[in-house]
């Protein structure tokens, strides 16, 4: 499963981006704004900034909800940079301007997907990627998990070339299930991909191994 980071925060993607691991970024209107992105021109010049150091797709948000509103905002955001995926939401509008878009060669971020049926919709249609959110659903007391195991079961089984992104990922342990559940990405939180690499026994036992190394040298 490939990772991806999912801010617009600049100083993180740098970070994230010098550890090796990260393949793409996610971003959204919600994350742009905490970011202190205000508009369209702003959007666009942090995301050319975020293209000069991530080797990999970068997910922009349309805002319109409208189909021919999606399309043209779809085909501006696809000049941005070289590698954009340009997400769009799961709503029937949406959906319509999927098939505009991918038709026309475009890549498309299936966004806000909560059922299989909408998978199957964006798939159709042509997305790349479809993005169940499973935060979201484990919030209102579904299981988002189960929703990534569901598309993907289906997709590999119907040799559906869509990929599954996890997203709004909370923790380290929806990416180990996103993992075992088949999705083929994990759109994660900064603070998430700290938290993977950590665990109090590499603690202990590197203060283990520095202290017993350290008194080795001194006799
Ligand atoms: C990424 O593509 C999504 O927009 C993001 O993961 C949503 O996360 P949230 O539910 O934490 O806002």
């Amino acid at each position: 499963m490939k990772l991806f980071l999912d801010t617009a925060n600049l100083d993180e993607i740098r970070d994230g981006a010098r550890l090796g691991v990260v393949s793409g970024v996610t971003t959204n209107p919600s994350l742009a704004a905490s970011a202190g992105i205000g508009d369209r021109e702003a959007y666009r010049s942090a995301v050319a900034e975020i293209a000069s150091f991530v080797d990999g797709p970068i997910s922009v948000e349309v805002v319109s909800t409208d189909t021919q509103g999606m399309v043209d905002e779809g085909r501006d955001i696809a000049n941005w940079i070289p590698n954009p995926w340009v997400k769009i939401p799961s709503t029937i509008e949406g959906i319509e301007a999927i098939a505009t878009l991918a038709g026309e060669g475009i890549r498309v971020n299936q966004t806000l997907c909560f059922s299989v049926n909408q998978a199957i919709l964006g798939a159709q249609a042509g997305a790349t990627v479809v993005s169940p959110f499973i935060g979201r659903l484990d919030d209102i007391g579904h299981d988002g998990i189960a929703l990534i195991r569901d598309i993907a079961d289906l997709f590999r089984e119907a040799a559906v070339e869509t990929q599954v992104m996890a997203a709004s990922v909370r923790h380290p342990l929806h990416c180990l299930k996103a993992a075992q559940a088949g999705a083929h990405i994990a759109t994660v939180p900064y603070r998430t991909l700290i938290q993977m690499a950590q665990h109090p026994l590499t603690d202990a036992g590197l203060a283990r191994f520095i202290a017993d190394w350290q008194k080795a040298s001194q006799t």
